[in-house]
């Protein structure tokens, strides 16, 4: 859908396409039983992108992820990550994954569930205690290093959970929403980060039911019954639809598309 805004935007989007692929699906579809959660969905994300995924409840963003990273086997069509065909295998350190559901250990403390990413990376001792310390900074936890996580807010889970799929320093993460539940001031620093991961040139494919976040998405896909309804930079989507913000767009989208 993207380049359908015309003018500047249109412009700027093939910019970003011509950056070349990240990740690139085909016609990716996942159906469980007579349910269609992914349907033909048609992605391509250059690198040093920060690609956000809206969409409400059940919309699929979850399921996109899953196939993308290899936790589910699509029913149908194709899908890249870095140029192999997923299932990757040859790639898989160079990605993070954050899921949606809490993917730490509650009975390790926060030092021990980073501890255990970064062997798992077979980072060496003097990287993984550099990065512990940066990244406990950008979650704010450094005064809760050893802390068990069962003792912790659930949006301090929600930190480590992060926190845990940046340790290896991936060149492209999948966050499955990273924000949810962190605090306003935090996600600001939160935010402060993706940017500076942007800036290193890593990609960032992310979703979130914050539209605040989404505008400050290089690129936006709006998911609506499986389907990828609208594609393109937030001023594109705004201007496609004729909106001055992205929840507007988005309702405007998929009365377009009939949905
Ligand atoms: N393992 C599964 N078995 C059966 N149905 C599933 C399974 N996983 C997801 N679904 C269904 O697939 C659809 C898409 O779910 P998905 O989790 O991808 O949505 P989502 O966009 O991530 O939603 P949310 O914003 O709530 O996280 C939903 O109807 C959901 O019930
Ligand atoms: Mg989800």
């Amino acid at each position: 859908m993207s380049g359908a805004g015309g003018g500047k935007g249109t412009k700027m989007t093939r910019m970003l396409e011509g950056a070349g692929d990240i990740v690139r699906t085909h016609r990716l579809r996942k159906e469980f039983e007579d349910l269609v959660a992914v349907d033909d969905l048609d992605l391509k994300v250059g690198p040093g992108l920060l690609y956000g995924m809206i969409g409400p409840n059940g919309s699929g963003k979850t399921t996109a992820i899953k196939m993308l990273v290899g936790l589910l086997r699509p029913t149908a069509g194709k899908a890249y990550v870095l140029g192999e065909k997923v299932p990757i295998v040859d790639n898989i350190s160079r990605i993070g994954y954050m899921p949606q559901e809490m993917a730490i250990y509650a009975d390790l403390t926060v030092h021990e569930n980073l501890e255990l990413f970064s062997r798992l990376y077979s980072m060496d001792r003097e990287l993984f205690e550099k990065r512990e310390r940066e990244l406990l900074k950008v979650i704010d936890l450094s005064d809760r290093r050893d802390a068990l996580v069962s003792q912790l807010s659930g949006g301090m889970k929600h930190r480590t959970s992060l926190a845990c799929a940046l340790m290896h320093d991936p060149e492209v993460v999948f966050l499955d929403e990273p924000t949810v539940g962190v605090d306003p001031e935090l996600r600001v620093g939160f935010w402060k980060y993706f940017a500076d991961l942007k800036a290193r040139g890593k990609t960032v494919i992310m979703t979130t039911h914050y539209m605040d976040e989404a505008v400050r998405c290089d690129l936006v896909g709006m998911m609506r019954l499986g389907r990828l309804i609208g594609e393109g930079t937030p001023k594109e989507l705004m201007a496609m639809t004729s909106t001055s913000d992205l929840e507007s767009a988005f309702m405007t989208m998929a009365r377009k598309v009939g949905t």
